[in-house]
């Protein structure tokens, strides 16, 4: 058992030696940079936030709405909330691989979300809510296996909820309001056994066993918020 030879601080150290060792090849902080830039070369930026605060004059790593880890020197976290954004969401995106938050929303971002994004493994936290995307709901979300939290409101996505759905056993929060999805809620919800946040409300969805789900959650949970359909359960 060689490992226990080594103290936290140095297994943490090897992860990230070993991690750069691997990517540093393909990917750096420089090609992250390059992958903004060809984002912000096609969004529509009527506001001009990202305009001259995006720009190699300055580190990545300050641009307005980026936030890094030092220790592996890549991009970890992008917020474009509330920029007043416009056009389709770029396949670039899927190059930011050491991405875990990833925030677009309040924007007018319109089109389907590029399956790109299943590149980004390391997704915990996706916000589209309040943009204007549309197409069929995302079948590949559940490759992204470590997601927490998805947020889709207020957008408009239709069709079934895809199957592979129920195979993020980490999802805490789900807010799907407000887009047309329609057909029943698969039982297969009950796989979510970490939610606390479930929000379907505004959507064509049906069946009895919404009511089932509710009393059996929000009696083991505490401070589960539920909205299903078209009334607010809190
Ligand atoms: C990043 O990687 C590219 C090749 O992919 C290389 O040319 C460049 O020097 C690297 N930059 C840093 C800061 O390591
Ligand atoms: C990123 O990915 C796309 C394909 O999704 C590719 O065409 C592009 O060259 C990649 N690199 C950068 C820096 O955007
Ligand atoms: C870019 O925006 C960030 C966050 O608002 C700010 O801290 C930084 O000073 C800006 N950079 C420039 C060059 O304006
Ligand atoms: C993104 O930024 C907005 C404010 O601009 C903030 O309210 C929100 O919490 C941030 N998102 C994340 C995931 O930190
Ligand atoms: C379910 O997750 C596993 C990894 O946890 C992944 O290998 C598999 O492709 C996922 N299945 C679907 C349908 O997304
Ligand atoms: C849901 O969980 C059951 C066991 O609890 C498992 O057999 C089934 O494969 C899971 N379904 C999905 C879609 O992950």
């Amino acid at each position: 058992m060689r490992l226990l030879f080594f103290s936290v601080p140095m297994l943490f150290l090897q992860y990230c030696f070993m991690v750069s060792l691997t990517m540093a090849t393909v990917k750096n902080l420089t090609t992250d940079q390059s992958v903004l830039l060809e984002f912000k070369d096609n969004v529509a930026d009527p506001r001009s936030v990202l305009t001259n605060n995006w720009s190699i004059l300055y580190p990545v790593c300050s641009w307005i709405g980026i936030s890094c880890v030092t220790c592996h020197q890549r991009i970890t976290a992008l917020n474009i909330s509330y920029m007043g954004l416009q056009g389709t969401i770029p396949p670039h995106l899927g190059n930011l691989s050491f991405l875990v938050y990833l925030d677009a929303s309040y924007n007018s971002f319109h089109g389907h979300l590029p399956n790109e994004l299943t590149r980004l493994h390391r997704l915990r936290y996706i916000n589209f809510n309040y943009n204007e995307l549309s197409g069929s709901f995302p079948p590949w979300i559940g490759v992204l296996s470590k997601l927490q939290t998805l947020g889709l409101r207020d957008n408009s996505f239709r069709g079934l909820i895809p199957n592979s759905l129920f195979n993020l056993s980490k999802l805490e929060k789900l807010d799907l309001g407000l887009n047309t999805v329609d057909g029943s809620i698969p039982s297969k919800i009950g796989n979510l056994s970490k939610l606390t946040l479930l929000n379907l409300v505004g959507n064509n969805l049906q069946g009895t066993f919404l009511l089932l789900f509710v009393v059996h959650f929000c009696i083991n949970l505490h401070g589960c918020r539920f909205s299903f359909l078209n009334y607010q359960i809190f």
